[in-house]
């Protein structure tokens, strides 16, 4: 099946802006996450993240030209020593297909590794084949499946995992992906 109906990019990437997400970004995320989510954060989970939980980093990205520089997209990591996980990224219906959520997960990928993290992991819908070739691009490979863990469908999750982080391999592979938005 084609899962790939953008049209063809004539132009460089806008850039994203990205900074650390703060209460008062929260209202606006919520926003994306209604509009992205069949099941949704409470407004007081993103609130406990950024606030009390030490091993989280959540991140919004705004458009460097955007008008109102409102935020189009965010996403969130834990790192645990030497682990990670991708909590959750999200870009704004109106602004995917733009290299915003690749350049998200640019900046969380580094974040996780310059807090010292060696692999990452993450769930995904078995259906979302769009996030799961943007994790295939950056070197995720499914490595189990968790059977009925979305509780609105009971749709599987399959869990994708990616290595050696630190590693010159997986350095050169990230920086030269992101190169294009330099
Ligand atoms: C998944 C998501 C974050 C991707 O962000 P995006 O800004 O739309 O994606 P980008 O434009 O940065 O594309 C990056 C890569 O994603 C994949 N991709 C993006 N749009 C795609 C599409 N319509 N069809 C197939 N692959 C696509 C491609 O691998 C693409 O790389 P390429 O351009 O070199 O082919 C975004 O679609 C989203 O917010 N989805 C809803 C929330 C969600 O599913 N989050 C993930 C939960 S696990």
């Amino acid at each position: 099946m084609k899962t790939d109906v953008r049209p063809q990019a004539t132009e460089r990437p806008r850039r994203l802006v990205i900074s650390r997400m703060t209460n008062a970004d929260v209202r606006e995320v919520l926003r994306i996450e209604a509009l992205s989510f069949a099941t949704t954060w409470p407004q007081n989970a993103f609130a406990s993240e950024i606030n009390d939980n030490k091993l989280a980093h959540y991140f919004v990205g705004r458009l460097e030209d955007g008008h109102e520089a409102s935020i189009v997209a965010y996403g969130g990591i834990w790192v645990i020593l030497e682990d990670s996980h991708i909590t959750t990224i999200a870009v704004h219906p109106t602004w995917r297909g733009h290299k915003l959520g690749e350049q998200l997960l640019v900046h969380l990928l580094r974040e996780a590794i310059t807090r010292g993290a060696s692999w990452i992991t993450l769930e995904v819908r078995e259906s979302n084949e769009v996030a799961q070739r943007l994790y295939r691009k950056y070197g995720f490979t499914v490595v189990s499946t968790r059977r009925n863990y979305y509780s609105d469908n009971n749709e599987n999750a399959l869990v994708m995992w990616a290595g050696n982080l630190r590693g010159d391999l997986y350095r050169n592979r990230l920086s030269a992906l992101a190169r294009e938005f330099e």
